[in-house]
C-alpha cells in the first residue's frame, strides 16, 4: 500500500504541497540548557545566536524556542507572565530580533512556543483579578468558582492537577476572608484562562500579531487540547497509570473539548493575514490518532505533535501500525503527519527505548525507579530510531542533545530537581528534569562549553565529556554525523515529500518500506536480516556484509 499526502482527499491534489512545515525537520531548543552567553548558567537567546552555524551544519530547516517570554520560571517558563517581553534572563526582545534576523539569514524559520491554557500568577490580569471582587470582570479572566461544603471551604470539585495534587486553590479576598478558588491544571503559580471569555480571545489575537509583527514563521501552541472545560466542570478521576498530560484517556472534562477548535479556526485566520506560510504546531495529547486529526484541519492548525507515534514501545508490528494509522488519519485531512521521538517533558529516546518497565509520561526517571535502561542498547535503538523516523513523509521534531546521543540524566541529587511535578507529587515522579540538563558542546571546557564559567542550573554528568559535539564532529561514526548524513540525505532525496510503500517479506520484527528511491530496513528483532542489492547510504550502526544486525536501521539507495 502506498501513501501519499493526498490519499483520502482527492480534492486536494491541486492544494499546495510546497509549504515548508510540510516536510520540514524542526529541531527544539529548550532555551535555558542550550547555550549560555552571559555566564549565569541559564542558556539565553544570545547562546542561541552563537550557535546558529552549528545548526545549518546539522542540517535542519527551523528550530522552535521553547518559552523566553517574562516569567518567574515556576515551570520553567511555560508560566509567563508578559507576553510580549523577554524574561531578562533570556535577554531582550533586541537580542530576539538578532537571533530571528540571524536564523533568517541562514534560510531557518524560526518557531516560538506560546502558552495560551493558562498564564503565570503574575501576569498583570491574575494580579488584578485576586483584588477584584468575586463575578468582577478581571475575575472572569480566569477559571475562579466558589468552593463546594457550608461555607465554600472545600474545592469546586475533584480534579487532579497534571503535576499532582489538586487543580484548584482558594484565595484570600481583599477584605482578609477565605474566598473563591480559581483552576490551575498545572502548578497553583498557573492559572488557566478562561477561554469562553472573548476578551481572553482578543488578546491572544493580538500576541500572535505581536510576534508575528516581528517575523516570526509559526508557533507551538502549548496545551491545545486543553483551554476549554467541559461545562459544569464536572468530576473526573483520572487512570493513576495514565500519562500525566491525558494520553489514552477518553471523555476527561478539561481535555479536548470540541470548543477549542473554534479558537483554532480564529488563530488560523490570523497566521492567513501574514504572508510567507507561517504554521500552527499543537500540543495536543488526544486519546487517537484521528482525534489529533481533528486539530489540522484545513482551516485550524498546520501540525500537530504525533505522541501516538512517540510512546509507542521499540516494536516493529506496533511501529508499523501507527505510522500507517498516521499517514491515513492526517492525509484524510490534507495535513502532513509530524514525527518525534524526544522533547523536554519525555524521558530521552537514547533511555527510554530501552526501558525495562512501565513509566507514564511525566514520571521521569531517577535513581529508585525500576526498569532502568541500559545505556548502550537505549543508544543502538535510539541512532536506529531516528533513522527510521527521518525517512518518513511528513515533518519530524528533534530534541536538543539528540543529535549527540545523550541519555536522560537519571542520577540527578534530589536538590538540584526542579520540576514542579518532583515537588507537588513530593517525590514520588521524578518529573522531567532529566531531559533537561545544558547539553555539551565542548570535551574540555568549563560546562563543556555551554557557558564560559562552569555554571549549570542542572549538574552535567562526567561521561557527557565525551559526547560533546566537538568530539562527535570529528568523528565519522558519531550521533551527530549520523545526524548530519540522515539529514542530507533526506533532503537529497526529498523524502518529507515522498510517500511511503511497505515491502514485505523480511518477517516481523523488521520495518522496511521504500520511499521514492530509497529503500528503509530496520532491524527490531534478534536474528540478522538479508540486505537487498544497492547501495547503503546511511546505516545507524555498524553491518557486515550484506547482513543487517538487530537494532539497526540502514537507508539504500537503488543500485
Ligand atoms: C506543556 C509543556 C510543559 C509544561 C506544560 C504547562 O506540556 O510542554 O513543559 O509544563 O505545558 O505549560
Amino acid at each position: 500500500m502506498t501513501f501519499t499526502q493526498q490519499d483520502a482527499r482527492p480534492e486536494l491534489e491541486s492544494a499546495p504541497v510546497s509549504e515548508w512545515w510540510r516536510t520540514a525537520v524542526i529541531y527544539q531548543i529548550y532555551p535555558r540548557s542550550f547555550a549560555d552567553a552571559s555566564g549565569d548558567g541559564l542558556g539565553d537567546l544570545p547562546g542561541v545566536t552563537a550557535h546558529l552555524d552549528d545548526l545549518k551544519e546539522l542540517g535542519v530547516d527551523a528550530i522552535w524556542l521553547s518559552p523566553f517570554q517574562r516569567s518567574p520560571q515556576k515551570d520553567a517558563g511555560y508560566d509567563v507572565a508578559d507576553y510580549r517581553d523577554v524574561d531578562p534572563i533570556f535577554g531582550t526582545l533586541a537580542d530576539f530580533d538578532a537571533m530571528l534576523a540571524g536564523a533568517h539569514e541562514r534560510g531557518i524559520r524560526v518557531i516560538v512556543d506560546l502558552v495560551p491554557n493558562h498564564s503565570s500568577d503574575q501576569h498583570v490580569w491574575f494580579q488584578e483579578a485576586l483584588k477584584s471582587a468575586p463575578g468582577s470582570p478581571e475575575r472572569a479572566r480566569y477559571i475562579f468558582r466558589d468552593g463546594a461544603g457550608e461555607n465554600g471551604e472545600l474545592p469546586p470539585n475533584n480534579w487532579e492537577s497534571v503535576f499532582g495534587g489538586g487543580m484548584w486553590k482558594r484565595v484570600t479576598e481583599a477584605d482578609g476572608t477565605p474566598g473563591q478558588w480559581y483552576l490551575h491544571i498545572f502548578d497553583e503559580s498557573q492559572p488557566d484562562f478562561d477561554w469562553t471569555n472573548p476578551e481572553v480571545r482578543a488578546e491572544f489575537r493580538d500576541i500572535l500579531r505581536f510576534w508575528l509583527d516581528r517575523g516570526v514563521d509559526g508557533f507551538r501552541v502549548d496545551v491545545a487540547h486543553g483551554l476549554i472545560k467541559a461545562a459544569g466542570l464536572p468530576d473526573f478521576t483520572p487512570d493513576p497509570e495514565g500519562g500525566s498530560m491525558g494520553g489514552d484517556a477518553a471523555g476527561v472534562p478539561y481535555w479536548g473539548q470540541p470548543g477549542v477548535h473554534e479558537v483554532w479556526r480564529e488563530w488560523h485566520e490570523v497566521l492567513a493575514e501574514y504572508d510567507g506560510d507561517r504554521a500552527l504546531c499543537a500540543e495536543a495529547w488526544l486519546p487517537t490518532v484521528a482525534q489529533t486529526a481533528l486539530w489540522v484541519r484545513p482551516d485550524e492548525m498546520h501540525q500537530a505533535f504525533n505522541f501516538h507515534y512517540l510512546e509507542t514501545k521499540w516494536d516493529a508490528e506496533a511501529l508499523r501500525a501507527v505510522i500507517t494509522e498516521s499517514l491515513h488519519e492526517y492525509a484524510a485531512v490534507g495535513a502532513p503527519s509530524t514525527w518525534v521521538l524526544s522533547n523536554h517533558d519525555v524521558v530521552r529516546h537514547a533511555s527510554r527505548l530501552a526501558l525495562t518497565a512501565e513509566n507514564p509520561q511525566g514520571a521521569g526517571i531517577g535513581p529508585k525507579s525500576p526498569g532502568k535502561p541500559d545505556p548502550v542498547t537505549g543508544l543502538q535503538r535510539a541512532r536506529a530510531a531516528t533513522s527510521l523516523m527521518l525517512a518518513l513523509p511528513g515533518s519530524s521534531y528533534l530534541y536538543q542533545g539528540e543529535e549527540l546521543g545523550l541519555p536522560e540524566v537519571i542520577d540527578l541529587p534530589d536538590d538540584a530537581r526542579q520540576d514542579p511535578t518532583w515537588f507537588r507529587t513530593e517525590g514520588e515522579r521524578y518529573g522531567r528534569d532529566g531531559c533537561r540538563v545544558p547539553i555539551p558542546w565542548t570535551a574540555d571546557a568549563p560546562a563543556y562549553g555551554f557557558n564560559d564559567t562552569g555554571a549549570a542550573w542542572l549538574p552535567q554528568p562526567a561521561e557527557w565529556a565525551e559526547l560533546a559535539r566537538d568530539v562527535q564532529r570529528e568523528d565519522p561514526a558519531s550521533t551527530l554525523s549520523l545526524y548530519r548524513s540522515l539529514l542530507a540525505e533526506r533532503r537529497a532525496h526529498g523524502l518529507g515529500a515522498g510517500s511511503l510503500e511497505w515491502l514485505d517479506g523480511y518477517g516481523d520484527d523488521v520495518v522496511a518500506f521504500r520511499n521514492g528511491a530509497v529503500t528503509v530496513i530496520a532491524n527490531l528483532g534478534d536474528t540478522a536480516v538479508e540486505l537487498p542489492d544497492g547501495d547503503v547510504v546511511v546505516a545507524s550502526g555498524p553491518w557486515e556484509g550484506a547482513s543487517l544486525p538487530t537494532d539497526t536501521t540502514v537507508w539504500i539507495a537503488a543500485a
